[in-house]
């Protein structure tokens, strides 16, 4: 059932793009004619779809591709994993310990303070309360916890299978070592499966703020891990650091025979020539799926080239609304949906996204995007399609997501 019509939301109309003469790129209409989400109707947006309860959507069998498992981390794991040895969690705005669980909670609240920055300000912010979180993870146990916490979530929204990313480099420079990290993941891959019927891949992705020397060091790393690791990819802050800068490692991890992908974030300056090089040229050839890439749909060329290459893309409307405040977000993720591409939504960092999961965020596109059934269908068909699982896996999805 859709029950869209009891929601009653001001949602924002669009301008004709009529009167622009026709040599104007359609990007810079859809910037000149960007209007902004307002604090208050994001944060209705989020009580919504936090609350929902679509059975159609909770019910249905899922993939799950694009989630950092860093991104995972709740501020009640986090204070436990810190309990655990006796030490304390810093306040990223007063840069004193927290005293309690709920200050703790209260720096999560992105929607309080996003009026500061804008896109830019905003994902340094969030970077910085992402990668803040890193710092409880320091055994074997903790990985394994903060993996086996994603696990008992997915289970309960009946994901099937998912390929979460993890960013090594983020830990190593801690001092953490490459092996501890891997252990704990594998602890929890396996129970996962023989407990709770979730199956999973890693994705390991490589900072691009850090340099390509560090990110084939690590690739090196990971070598001994790849009956883990079923593909390579990049993320972190974007700006000026475009994707070929590391195509060593791309080109090496295509040849060693893994999948290779790449975030495009949104509102990144570059972003239509970072989905380029993705789209042609990562790995020589192109990659094998974009990670967000959303203006695609901005550029009828670029659209055109990742419907002729039959290419995925992952894609995480809730924190392009959080984080670039525009309104036409869900409206490129239909043209995305209409023109054929085999887009699959993930929730990329759902703890520091106000809480928003998978299910949450299939649920936006119920309410701001009119997306029906049969198309939540279609879009855990294309979930399975571009996969990486075995092909046994994928058919036992693809089964049960016919039976329902
Ligand atoms: N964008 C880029 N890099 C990231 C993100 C993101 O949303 N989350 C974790 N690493
Ligand atoms: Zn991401």
């Amino acid at each position: 059932m859709n029950d869209v019509q009891s929601i009653c939301f001001p949602i924002p109309s669009q301008q004709s793009e009529l009167y622009f003469p026709l040599y104007i790129p359609l990007c810079l209409i859809m910037a000149l004619n960007a209007s902004v989400l307002s604090n208050k109707t994001l944060r209705d947006y989020r009580n919504t779809i936090h609350q929902h309860n679509d059975k159609f959507i909770k019910n249905m069998p899922k993939v799950e591709m694009h989630v950092h498992i860093e991104g995972t981390m709740t501020p009640e794991l986090r204070w436990e994993l810190a309990q655990r040895r006796g030490e304390s969690v810093l306040n990223i705005n007063t840069q004193q310990p927290c005293e309690t669980l709920s200050e703790l909670k209260s720096t999560y609240e992105l929607l309080n303070d996003l009026d500061a920055g804008g896109v830019d300000g905003g994902m340094q912010r969030f970077f910085k309360l992402y990668y803040g979180g890193f710092s409880v993870l320091q055994d074997e146990e903790d990985f394994y916890r903060l993996a086996m916490n994603y696990f008992r979530k997915a289970a309960s929204m009946n994901i099937r299978y998912c390929e979460p990313f993890f960013d090594p480099q983020g830990h190593t420079r801690r001092g953490v070592p490459f092996k501890t990290m891997m252990d704990g993941f594998k602890r929890a891959q396996s129970e996962a499966v023989r407990d709770l019927g979730v199956h999973c891949q890693w994705m390991m992705c490589m900072l691009r703020d850090m340099s390509p020397e560090s990110a084939m060091d690590h690739y090196l790393q990971a070598l001994p891990y790849r009956d883990m690791i079923v593909g390579i990819g990049l993320d972190s802050l974007e700006v000026d650091r475009p994707p070929l800068l590391f195509e060593d490692v791309f080109l090496r991890a295509r040849k060693d025979g893994f999948k290779i992908t790449c975030h495009c974030d949104v509102g990144d300056k570059d972003t239509l020539r970072n989905i380029g090089q993705v789209v042609d040229q990562l790995g020589g050839s192109g990659a094998d799926r974009i990670d967000h890439g959303l203006h695609a749909a901005d550029d009828s060329f670029l659209l055109q080239r990742v419907k002729g290459k039959d290419l995925g893309m992952t894609i995480c409307p809730w924190g392009y609304l959080c984080y670039s405040g525009e309104a036409q977000i869900i409206d490129r993720v239909r043209t995305l949906f209409n023109a054929g591409i085999r887009i699959a939504i993930g929730s990329d960092d759902p703890s520091y996204m106000e809480d928003i999961w998978l299910n949450n965020s299939l649920y936006l596109l119920r309410v701001l995007g009119n997306f029906t059934d049969a198309e939540f269908v279609q879009l855990q068909r294309n979930a399975v399609d571009i996969c990486w699982a075995s092909d046994d896996i994928k058919a036992a999805i693809l089964k049960e997501l016919e039976d329902f």
